[in-house]
């Protein structure tokens, strides 16, 4: 058994931080780098091995098509019908803020003895490692649903319209940046309690 280094993790784990997606720099991942963000976000804890979840890679050209065959249509139909054509070409560039999105799907096996809430919190699992592991290799990565998770023509795109699936969420990966601004974090003391207390 090798020896952890539970320095270096924990240092990252309390100082990392998300970069919005608005402000990310160009660049991304290399193939091989996103590869292995890709492995490390599929090595989660899952109850029963059953995998509950999907990843769909979006990069390069791929991005803007998506925002115009589907984000694009998909806003104007159900979200606001009278958006005018700025509006419209903004969000079929949603995609296109980061050099990766990744969407990860909930796809759970229903009527399984492994209860749904386990299966949906694995795919959480995947959303945070994918995060952590991008934000580990110095990239800027935010996670985000937006209307885009839960746009129905999104979801049928996506292959995600199953009565329990759903999309966890996006994770965008742009280049290197880090953000050096922190966000007010919980009082350890409000949520962390000690039984009996
Ligand atoms: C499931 C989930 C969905 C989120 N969706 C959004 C979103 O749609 N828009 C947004 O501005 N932030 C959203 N966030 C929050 C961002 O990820 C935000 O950048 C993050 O909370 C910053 O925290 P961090 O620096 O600790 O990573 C979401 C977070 C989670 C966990």
């Amino acid at each position: 058994m090798t020896t952890p280094r539970p320095t270096a993790t924990l240092d990252f784990l309390q100082t990392r931080r998300s970069v919005t997606a608005a402000n990310m720099p160009p660049g991304g991942p290399d193939a091989d780098t996103l590869q292995s963000i890709l492995a490390a976000g599929i090595r989660v804890p899952d109850h029963g091995k059953l995998a509950p979840w999907r990843i769909v890679v979006f990069e390069g050209e791929a991005r803007a098509t998506f925002g115009a065959q589907v984000l694009r249509p998909a806003f104007a139909t159900n979200q606001r019908s009278d958006a005018p054509e700025t509006t419209l070409a903004l969000e079929a560039a949603r995609f296109e803020r980061a050099a990766v999105v990744l969407a990860v799907l909930s796809t759970p096996t229903v009527s399984h003895k492994i209860p749904l809430w386990e299966q949906q919190l694995s795919a959480g699992a995947v959303c945070q490692t994918l995060l952590i592991a991008a934000q580990a290799e110095g990239y800027a990565a935010q996670w985000l649903t937006e209307w885009t998770a839960f746009d129905p023509d999104v979801r049928a795109a996506l292959d995600c319209s199953g009565e329990h699936d759903q999309i966890a969420g996006y994770i965008y990966i742009g280049g290197k940046a880090t953000n050096d601004s922190d966000r007010p974090r919980p009082d350890p003391e409000a949520v962390i309690s000690r039984w009996p207390s």
